[in-house]
């Protein structure tokens, strides 16, 4: 069965559909009506989130379109249902707002159960991961996928500073966004100077210590409305604007927002601050994929084998994890095998040092989307495409603690 929240001012249609939804109907006033899925969703007042939501666009059309553009691209797992007389307009503009069907405001009872269980069917299969191949254009009318289901906490770690953790993370969010619409989240734990923002060229209503002060890291409604949108579709928990107000997010809070997010998005993307602070190791120990970086220079390699050792001894080093070396350069002074002998474990990726890298980052824009053929987007092309339709790694057990 469905459960149906419906937004109607109209009283038979409250009948109908309560009818052909077998009581499992929960009926909230058309005027006014709210444009915000978060206030809309509010009246439900603690009752779980509606398979279906119908939306009555007799008396409140434009507003009805509004949420329903707002539910689809932060709730794609609910179901979208328009009341009203499908003209051409209404129906495209439907379409296009991610809403399944309009139907007639006299619908018969029997044909709206017909509708009710194709809708709820369809959101069903949104909750479960489907993959899609690699750069598939998707045209935004299509229905976002993979918000729930297992899910991969990917961390993105450097022992030192500069060492291209946001440039891997954020381009690996978005091209996971891009590839799976409604599928990823990306977690700006650099508490102090996070610079994902920038590096996206985003502007935060809400950050990190927005959520966790009021609490909304244990709440997935005000969470994800707390979350900032980039163009990709991808969702992003932005830093702290500033190191002082970062003080209030405790590697507690980090944990509850890791496992909140990961019961709702199939990727969880987190950059990190450099070296094992406790924020990194309380995503760690949530984390399925650890990425572990290191620029091409002695002292970045020898910390990377001091972090690498460090994560063995506290159990947080899966199978899962990868190791790239940035900045690669055959002329460094270093190759490729002293790297692997220092560090005692391969190098499953090298980045090299490129113009486009460092331009992508000025300009506030993904460099996968804005040289896709640059060497480094193409390389973090196929870290995305790793972890594409794999089935996710276990979680480790929690780290042992040590004194
Ligand atoms: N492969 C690359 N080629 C050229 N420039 C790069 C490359 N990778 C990263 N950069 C540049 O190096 C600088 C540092 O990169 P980035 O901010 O991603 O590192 P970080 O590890 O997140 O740093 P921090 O520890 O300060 O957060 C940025 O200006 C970025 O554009
Ligand atoms: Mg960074």
């Amino acid at each position: 069965m469905n459960n149906v929240l419906l937004a109607t001012d109209s009283h038979a249609l409250q009948e109908r559909v309560h009818a052909a939804a077998d009581g499992a109907c929960i009926t909230v006033p058309a005027t006014p009506l709210s444009v915000e899925p978060a206030a809309f969703l509010g009246q439900l007042r603690g009752a779980p989130l509606p398979d279906i939501v119908v939306l009555d666009t007799t008396t409140s059309r434009f507003e009805a379109l509004e949420l329903a553009a707002g539910m689809d691209r932060l709730f794609p797992g609910t179901g979208l249902i328009l009341v009203g007389i499908a003209d051409g307009t209404l129906a495209m503009e439907a379409l296009r707002a991610g809403v399944r069907d309009v139907v007639p405001p006299d619908i018969p009872v029997d044909h709206l159960r017909t509708v009710l269980a194709r809708v709820g069917e369809a959101a069903r299969a949104r909750r479960v991961p489907t993959p899609v191949p690699v750069g598939t254009a998707t045209p935004e009318w299509v229905p976002t996928i993979a918000t729930q289901g297992p899910s991969r906490v990917i961390s993105v770690l450097s022992p030192k500073g500069g060492a291209g953790k946001t440039t891997v993370a954020t381009n690996l969010a978005v091209g996971l966004s891009q590839a799976q619409p409604g599928s990823t989240v990306l977690i700006d734990l650099d508490l102090q100077f996070g610079d994902v923002a920038t590096a996206l060229g985003l502007e935060p209503e809400a950050t990190l210590a927005d959520i966790v002060i009021h609490g909304n890291h244990v709440d997935p409604i005000a969470l994800k409305t707390q979350l900032t949108q980039h163009a990709s579709g991808l969702l992003v928990a932005c830093a702290p604007d500033s190191p002082a107000a970062g003080g209030a997010v405790t590697p507690e809070h980090v944990g509850a927002l890791i496992e909140q997010l990961a019961t709702q998005f199939r990727y969880v993307v987190i950059d990190t601050a450099a070296g094992l602070g406790a924020h990194t190791l309380a995503a760690l120990d949530h984390t399925t994929d650890p990425v572990l970086l290191t620029s091409m220079d002695v002292p970045g390699v020898r910390g990377l084998r001091k972090e690498l050792d460090a994560l063995h001894d506290l159990d947080l080093l899966p199978d899962s994890r990868k190791v790239l070396l940035n900045f690669a350069d055959p002329k460094a002074g270093l190759s490729l095998g002293d790297v692997q002998a220092t560090i005692r474990t391969r190098v499953d990726m090298s980045l090299p040092h490129t113009k486009a890298a460092v331009v992508a980052m000025n300009m506030g824009v993904p460099l996968v989307n804005h040289q896709p053929r640059d060497a480094v987007a193409k390389q973090l092309r196929k870290l995305q495409a790793s972890y594409l339709g794999a089935v996710a790694p276990g979680r480790p057990s929690r780290r042992k603690v040590v004194s």
